[in-house]
């Protein structure tokens, strides 16, 4: 694996090449990185999943350059051109139908009649996907079970061989995983709350929330309008897990115990990351991961965690921190 600077064109094509060929790149997006395989290539999606140790029926996320790409593999609906207008290039993904003629790969979407779409602000991103010249299906870049990779060196010290190219685009902007909203019906339903804020999905259209249940999450979640459930490992109770014991709305930071701070910080002689000083929830999106594996990296007796408003990013925050503080498999 090598790890480069995105933006100068040869990498820019080799990657391109290395993706059309059928080779795993990682890259930066806007949201977290994501690694990407060729979208029509089966083969590649097989090796995508052995990399991620991701159970094959688990679905991926469809990158594309523009709207147009988007809507020549699915069937738009009045909500999907909506939302579209409101938040493309961007960090939304959409759940739609996919034509007849869709020639992704059936192993990419996990057999499933419907397809997540998503058309990334990121210019490197952007750039590459529209380089390669073919959807990328690209889950974000950290092994199934394992929190989301925010900076390249993540992705280079979770993953070898198997990955050929890491694109290196700094630290991620927004830190946390899309929106993904089911627009195959008429009322749009939000499926995983994320880097665009409910608020805002509900400024441009009329949102169905089931908010998500651990008791819902660690099942599967019904598929967009289809009978069959789907399992989805972002929905997965224990799919955002550091190593370290979670301890929620923390009141108090017990010795041996790491804080991640939020506001004026706990008192403790231990280790303290602050998401954010000033209480700014889209500063506390950006930090949560890096912050996470920070801490987690000293192997504290656990991770007290002072409590999040539940607002704006803040109802994405919690809902990744539920996740990681779920009891889980080992
Ligand atoms: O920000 C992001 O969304 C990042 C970047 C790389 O784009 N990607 C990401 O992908 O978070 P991943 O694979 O970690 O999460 C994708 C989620 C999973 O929960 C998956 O089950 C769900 O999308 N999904 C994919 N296709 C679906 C479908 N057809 N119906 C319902 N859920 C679907
Ligand atoms: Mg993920």
């Amino acid at each position: 694996m090598s790890v480069s600077a995105p933006l100068d064109p040869e990498t820019l094509a080799r990657a391109a090449d290395l993706l059309r060929s059928g080779a795993l790149v990682a890259f930066p997006t806007e949201t977290v990185y994501g690694l990407g395989a060729n979208a029509l290539d089966d083969h590649a999606i097989a090796r995508l999943y052995a990399a991620k140790g991701r159970p094959t029926f688990n679905p991926l996320i469809i990158h594309v350059a523009t709207p147009a790409h988007a809507f020549a593999l699915a069937e738009v609906t009045p909500a999907a051109r909506t939302l579209a207008d409101a938040f493309w290039p961007g960090a939304l993904t959409l759940i739609l139908r996919r034509r007849a003629d869709c020639a992704v790969s059936a192993l990419a979407s996990a057999g499933l009649e419907t397809l997540a779409l998503r058309v990334p602000a990121h210019e490197a991103a952007r750039a590459l996907i529209a380089q390669a010249g073919v959807p990328i299906a690209a889950p974000s870049a950290n092994p199934s079970g394992k929190i989301s990779a925010t900076r390249a060196h993540h992705v280079a010290e979770a993953f070898g061989e198997e990955v050929a190219l890491v694109l290196d685009g700094g630290a991620s902007r927004l830190g946390l995983e899309s929106t993904i909203v089911d627009a195959t019906g008429t009322k749009a339903r939000l499926l995983r709350p994320g880097a665009v804020a409910l608020e805002a999905l509900q400024g441009v259209i009329d949102v169905e929330t089931a908010p998500p249940s651990l008791a819902q999450d660690d099942g599967a979640m019904a598929s967009a309008n289809t009978a069959a459930p789907v399992s989805s490992p972002g929905q997965l109770a224990s799919h955002y897990a550091p190593r370290a014991t979670l301890q929620l709305d923390a009141q108090h930071v017990a010795p041996g115990e790491a804080l991640l701070a939020f506001g004026a910080p706990l008192a403790t002689d231990g280790p303290v990351l602050n998401l954010s000083a000033q209480r700014d929830l889209v500063e506390a999106a950006a930090h949560l991961f890096a912050h996470l594996h920070a801490l987690d990296a000293l192997s504290p007796a656990a991770i007290a965690v002072m409590p999040i408003p539940s607002t704006g990013l803040g109802f994405a925050i919690n809902d990744r921190l539920r996740r990681a503080a779920a009891p889980r498999p080992d």
